[in-house]
């Protein structure tokens, strides 16, 4: 089974960032109202060198956990960041070495989402006010010639809508390995 680990990327804001933590292992898991892919596990694919993104894996999920630590050692680290063509609304999670993060968070039932500061649906724009978003979509994806069914992001605030059709409305479940 394959380990990744999402270093930096997947931290509760505020979370001390100079501690260094390595979470236990957990999985990520689809809730979804579609029974395809409801229960189903996410893992790592290859998208291109040393490039992977969150694909469909049903019960054989990667082992995923959270580490702080960076730039120790010459460990190359893949944090996830987003990777947005101009074409779509959706941005891909990739993991990928690279300065570029991230960073997401777990509420109290260990949904994984976004804080975002920023509403611009209305003038001026405001950045005072925390927001979670859950953007997450199960989508058919083109990366570099890879098709797969990937974890997406829809730009936007919670009401934004994926143009591609192939999406699927999930949320990302953190169940730690026992
Ligand atoms: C994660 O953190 C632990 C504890 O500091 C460290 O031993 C390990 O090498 C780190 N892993 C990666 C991939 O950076
Ligand atoms: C569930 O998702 C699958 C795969 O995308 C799709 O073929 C199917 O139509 C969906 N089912 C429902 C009830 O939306
Ligand atoms: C992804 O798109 C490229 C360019 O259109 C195409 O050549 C390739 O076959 C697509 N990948 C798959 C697996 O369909």
């Amino acid at each position: 089974m394959k380990t990744i680990a999402i270093v930096s990327s997947l931290l509760l804001l505020g979370a001390a960032a100079a501690q260094e933590i390595q979470s236990k292992p957990f999985h990520l898991v689809l809730q979804s109202a579609n029974n395809t892919y409801n229960g189903q596990k996410l893992a790592a694919c290859h998208s291109g060198a040393a490039i992977e993104s969150l694909c469909l894996a049903g019960n054989t999920g990667s082992e995923i956990y959270l580490n702080t630590t960076k730039d120790k050692s010459f460990v190359e680290s893949e944090p996830m960041s987003f990777y947005v063509d101009p074409s779509t609304n959706l941005a891909m999670p990739m993991f990928q070495p690279s300065y570029d993060q991230q960073q997401v968070m777990f509420d109290k039932e260990d949904l994984m989402g976004i804080y975002s500061y920023l509403g611009d649906t209305i003038t001026p724009p405001t950045d005072d006010k925390v927001r979670v978003l859950k953007n997450w979509y199960l989508c058919e994806t083109n990366y570099s010639a890879y098709t797969y069914r990937t974890l997406a992001w829809v730009l936007g605030n919670g009401k934004a809508k994926p143009q591609n059709p192939s999406c699927v409305k999930v949320q990302v479940h953190r169940r730690f390995v026992q």
